[in-house]
């Protein structure tokens, strides 16, 4: 199609009046006398972005000139007609073959007006009790309902990469993946909260941590999915049809589950697109949190991850630098994705009933958000695909006192009251700061004068491992926890791919 991505192009195309096969009629010219205001008709036109559903805009003209034949307003000839006009259009849009009109506002408008040089007569019959206001609402639904089957695509994928960069080798089946998790188990990094060191946590408990968001995104994904199933196409302008449409043949036709129960709703609703940026943001904001995470991972500071090459950017001025640009952009786009989906909230809040043109903002929010969701989904894969776990750095970086937890939990084996023993392992970090030595450190003796129900055995508290190894409970980081949590994951991946 011959019109820009740009919007500041599209201005220059309907100002470069040689660019158009001819001025044209608009649709609802009938009753205006003057020419619209070229500012209004720049500002008004959505066509530069609303063209990318044009696949869904023939579609849906598709079955509805199949309904009007049911119903007696076409005849089969005149159907036929449509169908073929149709198939036409639609070659021409898919080669950029299509020359915009400039009273072609929308991509509606613009299939409407070239149907009618193609086949003449019968595409004037084709808007028979439709209004461009269902007609935009079942095209919205129907673009984003098949992309929003891309999105979950690319989220199974990534849930996976968490689970295969625990093994090297990416694409192994299900039994060795297992296997090379429960080997790869075992690298222990400091965990966190408050950024603050916390209680030692194996990395692959980290990382499934993500996997676990993924999952969420993906099961409320499918219920925005099943509330987007509704057909809004058969409402009219608000008012409903006054002509004997089958509706529920027209769902079916256009893989609709269901359809809207009331015009007025169905010509105004843009829940779906709400619910969807919602959702694409909920999303954005685990995977912005994951790059952050990776971002301090990465850094000199901490050191437990190298990231690859493929997946950072240099400076131009100092040359040792490399920067973790994928996770920085996968962090910035969440703002801006965020930031569309509080927009749009802002576009519907004073809405009087039905459709207004504020609603024509919906669909830059959508395409922008998908655009956004779709790449940093791509980059996450890649950047977590491709980084090395430094085992080294992570296991120098856990200190004992991040086992005073343990020391508690010790106390409380030996029969102290959890509050009491939290106090007295205080008491022995206080001692050891004191001292200046590590908790470990401490003899038997010192370690009495806090409590006298400390004894020889304590000495297995100062052993990372065998701290995380005691998180057995379901959830825990312990190794049979690991492994159990990636068994119900790649249960739920199974049949996520297979559904
Ligand atoms: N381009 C318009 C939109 O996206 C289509 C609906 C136009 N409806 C109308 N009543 N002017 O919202």
């Amino acid at each position: 199609m011959l019109v820009s991505e740009n919007i500041s192009d599209v201005c220059a195309v309907t100002e470069n009046k040689e660019h158009f096969k001819g001025e044209g009629t608009k649709l609802w010219g009938g009753r205006f006398s003057q020419k619209t205001d070229t500012f209004l008709d720049k500002l008004n036109a959505s066509i530069v972005y609303d063209k990318r559903m044009w696949y869904e805009d023939i579609q849906g003209s598709q079955a509805y000139a199949r309904a009007l034949q049911r119903a007696g307003f076409l005849t089969e000839v005149e159907e036929q007609e449509i169908q073929k006009g149709l198939e036409l259009v639609g070659q021409e849009l898919e080669l950029d073959k299509f020359k915009l009109h400039q009273s072609d506002e929308d991509i509606h408008t613009a299939i409407e007006r070239r149907l009618k040089e193609l086949i003449g007569l019968p595409a004037t019959k084709l808007h028979t009790g439709r209004s461009r206001n269902d007609q935009v609402a079942t095209d919205m639904k129907l673009w984003l309902k098949s992309r929003l089957n891309t999105l979950k695509k690319y989220i199974l994928d990534l849930t996976q990469h968490c689970l295969i960069s625990l093994s090297t080798v990416a694409s192994s089946p299900v039994q060795i993946l297992v296997e090379r998790a429960k080997t790869e188990v075992g690298i222990l990094i400091p965990g966190y909260t408050h950024l603050q060191r916390a209680q030692p946590v194996q990395w692959s408990h980290w990382l499934l941590s993500y996997a676990w968001y993924l999952k969420e995104d993906c099961d409320r994904l499918l219920q925005v999915q099943e509330r987007m199933n509704i057909m809004p196409l058969g409402s009219g302008a608000l008012a409903g049809i006054p002509f004997s449409i089958n509706r529920s043949l027209l769902a079916k036709e256009l893989g609709f589950t269901r359809f809207t129960y009331n015009s007025m709703n169905a010509v105004g609703n843009r829940d779906f697109i709400a619910e969807f940026l919602f959702w694409a943001s909920l999303t954005a904001v685990h995977l912005s949190r994951l790059a952050e995470d990776l971002i301090l991972y990465s850094s000199r500071e901490f050191g437990f991850v190298s990231l690859s090459e493929s997946h950072c950017t240099g400076s131009s001025l100092m040359p040792q630098k490399k920067n973790p640009d994928s996770l920085e952009l996968i962090r910035g786009k969440t703002g801006r994705i965020y930031g569309n989906n509080c927009g749009f909230m802002m576009v519907l809040k004073g809405l009087p009933s039905t459709y207004n043109k504020d609603l024509q903002e919906d669909k830059q929010a959508m395409f922008d958000t998908y655009d956004s969701l779709e790449s940093i989904l791509q980059v996450a894969m890649g950047t977590v695909k491709t980084l090395m776990v430094n085992e080294e750095s992570c296991t120098a970086a856990l200190t004992p006192n991040m086992l005073a937890t343990d020391l508690a939990y010790y106390l409380v084996r030996k029969g102290v009251a959890f509050r009491e023993a939290h106090h007295l392992a205080g008491e022995v970090v206080i001692l050891s700061e004191k001292q200046r030595v590590d908790m470990p450190s401490l003899s038997l003796e010192q370690l009495k004068s806090v409590s006298e129900k400390f004894e020889d055995d304590v000495l297995k508290i100062w052993d990372y491992k065998h701290s995380v190894e005691q998180y057995q409970t379901v959830g825990g980081t312990s190794t049979s926890s690991i492994i159990h949590q990636i068994h119900v994951l790649e249960e739920w991946l199974h049949f996520s791919e297979e559904n």
